[in-house]
């Protein structure tokens, strides 16, 4: 058990450098700018170990996909606030624009629900593999966006366009969509899930692949 905790400990302790003080003061600038009570609960709750050993800063975004190593979470969702700017400037100029509250909040915590649920893979010498090595185990399982969702309402009150972004950001990939005329409610509702998926999937599936 010492052996594992001390190598995975060891890399943690290297991401809590610079890397680790530069993501932090970024998130937590940006969610300033949200003027709403419970702004700094959330704040906490992201600086706050979890039962795997680490906080959202901390955390991977996958087992093995995009973001699969130490600080991957903060990564693709600082890169999701990018992107999903990019997306609106570019295609949709002409058309209503979120609120920046609502950009900052949906796109750096569409994917807390990752927050607690990614352990230390051991092998069979109950050694911590190394680099990027994760196990999913999510003690809470009530789904993705939804369990993102839920997480957010225990701090802050979330509107309706954040709960319909955060809830089906992923897009195609959510079982969810093939219900019978889900997708065409889902975007008569909030067109912008589309481009907020779309930036999502820029970023994990197109450009996060390197990480
Ligand atoms: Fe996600
Ligand atoms: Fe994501």
């Amino acid at each position: 058990m010492s052996q594992k905790l001390n190598e995975f400990e060891k890399e943690l302790l290297e991401y809590r450098g610079e890397q680790y003080k530069a993501d932090k003061n970024m998130v937590e600038s940006l969610l300033q700018k949200v003027n709403r009570p419970g702004i700094h609960v959330i704040c906490e709750w992201l600086d706050m170990k979890q039962k795997n050993g680490m906080n959202f800063y901390e955390s991977p975004a996958s087992t093995k996909y995009h973001g699969a190593g130490i600080g991957g979470l903060v990564k693709h969702s600082l890169r999701v606030y990018d992107v999903f700017q990019d997306l609106l400037k570019k295609y949709r100029q002409n058309q209503p624009y979120p609120k920046e509250e609502t950009i900052i909040l949906s796109t750096l915590c569409h994917d807390i629900c990752k927050v607690g649920v990614y352990y230390p893979q051991i092998n069979k010498s109950g050694e911590y593999d190394g680099r990027g090595a994760f196990k999913f185990n999510d003690l809470l399982p009530l789904g993705h966006g939804e369990k993102s969702v839920m997480i957010l309402q225990q701090f802050i009150q979330v509107t309706d366009q954040e709960m319909m972004l955060i809830r089906y950001h992923m897009g195609p990939y959510d079982p969810i969509l093939k219900t019978w005329g889900m997708e065409d409610k889902i975007n008569e509702k909030e067109p912008l899930c589309f481009w907020f998926y779309m930036a999502d999937h820029i970023a994990s599936k197109i450009e996060g692949l390197e990480d």
